[in-house]
């Protein structure tokens, strides 16, 4: 379970501060299928950003279980998600020393798992890129990309996937493709919180929280 209290984000620039989140109060289930909707600039990125533990509230308190993430240290923070949240990033964030099989399965070593090219190979099968395998992210299309980071999203295999607009640089039939797996991995039981600016991909999600700037609004 998510438990999100009175957080807020600010972001100071030299003397501008940007006030991203103001209060946010939001209870999020273990299992739930959520999207976060909300105009550009409103704070739905660095919501999840937060809730993935990328970044640390200005204040507030956010508990994962019995683990007041916003306690942590960066250790903690750390262990905290490589057990526990995959991300798919807003700009992807594949690392372009290494091939698109090898960006898979960072995350399956990172967490010490054997056997793994069966699992790499699944993914980037699902994700319909398995003959990009020994390219460099950077020469492949934004679609591509995109496919890559979520196969490397789902191979970690957490509790918790997070997506920052996974499907805002496919087509609609992908996008569906990609929408049938997070719905089979909500089915095994897994927590999914997507952002999207696509209201048929909103509409899919069990709930559907909107942000104004820096609120939850009903
Ligand atoms: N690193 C940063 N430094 C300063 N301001 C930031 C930073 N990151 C985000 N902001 C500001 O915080 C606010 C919320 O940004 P955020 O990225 O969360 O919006 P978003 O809802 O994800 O928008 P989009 O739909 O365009 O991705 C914006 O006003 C943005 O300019
Ligand atoms: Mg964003």
């Amino acid at each position: 379970m998510i438990i999100l209290k009175d957080i807020t984000k600010d972001y100071t620039n030299k003397e501008q501060v940007t006030h991203a989140l103001r209060g946010i109060n939001v209870t999020i289930q273990d299992g739930e299928f959520v999207a976060i909707v909300g105009t550009s600039g409103s704070g739905k990125s660095t919501l999840l950003n937060i809730i993935g533990a990328m970044d640390y509230a200005t204040s507030g308190k956010y508990m994962f279980h019995d683990r007041e993430i916003t306690a942590c240290d960066l250790k903690e923070l750390h262990e905290f998600r490589k057990e526990n949240i995959s991300f798919v990033f807003q700009n992807f964030a594949l690392m372009d020393k290494y091939t698109v099989y090898e960006n898979v399965e960072m995350p399956l070593i990172a967490r010490h798992i054997k056997h793994r090219k069966s699992i790499v190979m699944d993914y980037l099968e699902k994700m319909g890129i398995a003959d990009l395998k020994n390219k460099i992210p950077s020469h492949l299309s934004g679609g591509q990309q995109q496919r890559c980071a979520i196969a490397r999203a789902l191979a970690a295999d957490t509790p918790v996937l997070l997506a920052d607009e996974p499907t805002g640089a496919l087509d609609q039939n992908t996008g569906n493709e990609i929408m049938k797996c997070f719905e089979e991995i909500n089915k095994n039981g897994k927590t999914v919180i997507l952002i999207t600016h696509d209201i048929n991909i909103a509409n899919r999600c069990k709930r559907v929280i909107h942000i104004e700037d820096g609120k939850i609004i009903d």
